[in-house]
């Protein structure tokens, strides 16, 4: 009795979770069987042919490979007819491409497509950990390590994570942390990764690994991870020979190295280059590629600004790294804040390529539980440096085991979104957001319309209600979510402090990195350097990024520093306020389980804006001695 009354629940619990739980995400095709003519291929084209014959509700097509001086590689185009390409690859995106089309646009007036990648890495970082735990993961465990699935339903949920990536572009993954263990290396982890591999070749998506720079010393094969020392480099170039036995196309490796306590190349007297180029070294034979991340301080540079000695510890290397390195720099100079001027790592190495680090889980604007829809601030990074630039575009996943995938039921639209700007970052957020909400969702104008505005502007209202003019790094200790513009140990590097950040006293608040300050301006070029230098012509979202400013200081609205600071705080609240009433009339246009979900992590956001404003200002107001407003 016992025993049928549980399974009954669990049958209840499993039913609803399945009617409606965001499982599907964007991938919401209507089944069909249409006529698909194309040539023999390999396993990527089967995929192609088959998402083509089984959800294409258009008239027959063919599918066509071309030479890459008619479609380059990767790309395709679609005449109405033909789909064409010069790699297996570009059939399966141009497929999706037309399914996307044909669910947004409909196929009435007949689609007519063509493009190509803007970047030729666009990979996914997971910061997965061995244990199954995810660093700064908030959608549950991670999908590849320690599962308590196994056999068919583990390989399934990896077809449908490879697909969903497939089906906007992105063509790698990391498997591991960034912080990586060192038993990532060993046969058992090294089989784990090969199975992985299997499953997400025919979506077209790589496997590559983050390592650990001290692997050999720490696994007892050598007494040292000196980069110059010849057991070493032997050691790196027998496993590169192991891994590619395992995984001919194994994509190459992520080093964290000398930073946040990893070991690195410093620990022996060595630099980045020589570090980065012994691994490069051993992969090159295969192909294989080292992202090497610029993501250091308090190492070589300790106790220099922090936003500054990413530039400090690789300008002069520039040059230096082989063929097969790419320098991996977050967007910002600092930490994924909500929102950050560019890094000007960017603008200082001319002779290295260089891909961009974004992060798509939300580990300082606010996890699981606000919605914050993350393409504005992509684009904004994107106005200042061309995607042109820029061979890579990595986004830091935020994808775990909860049965949506990425938690809040809108995370989801920023795994969509980095997929889609990683592709072609000439894109706009408006156009992305819109896709994603009528795939996703229903095309019902007067849900679409008022839900997309809500996306467009929350970004700007996160960062209104938690570091508005330029704060930042503010956020409570360690986990980053929620206030703590107080916060200080002693025990602590000072860089984790909110009270190094914002430098409130009774003069005013911010950093003072201009000229006559840490001079962090210097490393931008002009025009940028001269207009953030100067505190009458920087923008005014920089301002206490750049400057130590006066309470009373004039604002260009006309009110004063402290007066702007207020209205900020204000003015995310009554947004995120509007949200929460805008979500109550959505309800008679999607299923019950979703808009409920929402709702509830909606009214959240709205009390964690409060608080956010309420802390904050409280807190400013025993500095700046001036009433709340
Ligand atoms: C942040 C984050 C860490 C992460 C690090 C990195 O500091 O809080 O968890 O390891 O970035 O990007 O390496």
């Amino acid at each position: 009795m016992k025993k049928t009354l549980v399974l009954i629940i669990t049958l209840i619990l499993c039913l609803g979770a399945s009617a409606e739980d965001g499982h599907q995400l964007w991938l919401r095709y209507q089944q069909t069987h249409a006529q698909v003519n194309a040539p023999q291929g390999g396993e990527i084209l089967n995929t192609a042919c088959r998402e083509l014959r089984n959800y294409w509700l258009g008239q027959a097509i063919n599918l066509q490979l071309v030479s890459q001086n008619i479609v380059a590689p990767e790309g395709y185009a679609f005449d109405g007819k033909t789909l064409k390409a010069s790699t297996e690859s570009g059939l399966l995106y141009g497929a999706y491409a037309l399914l996307r089309e044909q669910t947004v646009r409909g196929t009435a007036k007949g689609i007519i497509l063509k493009s190509t990648p803007k970047s030729k890495y666009r990979i996914l970082n997971h910061w997965d950990n061995l244990d199954g735990s995810i660093e700064r993961g908030y959608a549950g465990k991670s999908i590849f390590w320690n599962s308590p699935i196994k056999g068919e339903a583990y390989d399934t949920r990896l077809k449908e994570y490879a697909r969903a990536n497939a089906s906007v572009g992105i063509n790698g993954t990391v498997l591991d942390n960034v912080n990586a263990s060192p038993k990532m290396l060993t046969h058992t982890y090294l089989d784990s990764v090969a199975h992985i591999a299997n499953i997400l070749r025919p979506y077209g998506l790589r496997v590559y690994l983050s390592v650990n720079f001290g692997t050999p010393k720490a696994l007892g094969a050598t007494n040292t991870a000196d980069p110059l020392n010849k057991r070493v480099i032997s050691w790196w170039n027998k496993k590169a020979k192991e891994i590619y036995k395992l995984i001919p196309d194994f994509g190459g490796f992520c080093v964290k190295a000398n930073s946040e306590g990893q070991p690195g190349p410093f620990d022996y007297g060595r630099t980045h280059a020589q570090g980065a180029n012994m691994l490069a070294d051993a992969l090159k034979p295969y192909g294989g590629l080292v992202f090497w991340r610029s993501f250091v301080y308090g190492s070589k540079h300790k106790g220099e600004d922090r936003v500054k000695q990413a530039v400090s510890e690789f300008a002069d290397l520039d040059g230096t790294f082989r063929e097969n390195v790419i320098l991996q720099s977050k967007n910002g100079p600092l930490d994924f804040q909500p929102r950050e001027p560019y890094a000007p790592i960017f603008d200082q190495m001319h002779r290295t390529t260089q891909a961009v680090e974004l992060q798509i889980t939300q580990e300082y604007l606010g996890h699981d539980k606000h919605l914050v829809y993350l393409a504005p601030m992509w684009q904004e990074f994107f106005s200042f440096v061309s995607v042109n630039r820029l061979k890579g575009v990595v986004g830091v996943a935020n994808i775990g085991d909860h049965i949506n995938w990425c938690g809040h039921p809108f995370a989801q639209s920023n795994w969509y979104a980095f997929g889609r700007l990683a592709w072609d970052a000439s894109l706009n957020s408006k156009t992305i957001g819109e896709e994603w909400l009528i795939q996703t969702y229903t095309d019902k104008y007067q849900f679409v319309a008022p839900v997309l505005d809500m996306m467009l502007s929350s970004r700007e209202a996160c960062v209104d209600y938690m570091e508005p003019l330029g704060l930042h790094h503010i956020m409570a200790f360690d986990h980053h979510y929620g206030p703590e513009p107080d916060g200080f140990i002693a025990s602590y590097p000072i860089e984790w402090c909110p009270v190094y950040y914002h430098k409130a006293d009774a003069h005013g608040l911010g950093f003072e990195r201009s000229s006559k300050g840490t001079n962090a301006t210097a490393q931008y070029p002009e025009p940028y350097r001269s207009l953030y230098d100067n505190l009458a012509t920087c923008p005014p979202e920089y301002l206490l990024w750049f400057h130590h400013v006066a309470w009373n200081y004039r604002m260009p609205s006309g009110r004063t520093m402290w007066q702007e600071l207020n209205a900020h705080y204000n003015k995310g609240v009554k947004t995120v306020q509007n949200y929460e009433n805008l979500w109550q009339q959505m309800k008679p246009y999607i299923d019950e389980a979703r808009w409920q979900h929402t709702a509830n992590l909606l009214h959240l956001q709205e009390q964690n804006a409060e608080l956010w404003r309420n802390t904050c200002l409280k807190y400013f107001a025993t500095f700046s001695k001036m009433p709340i407003e």
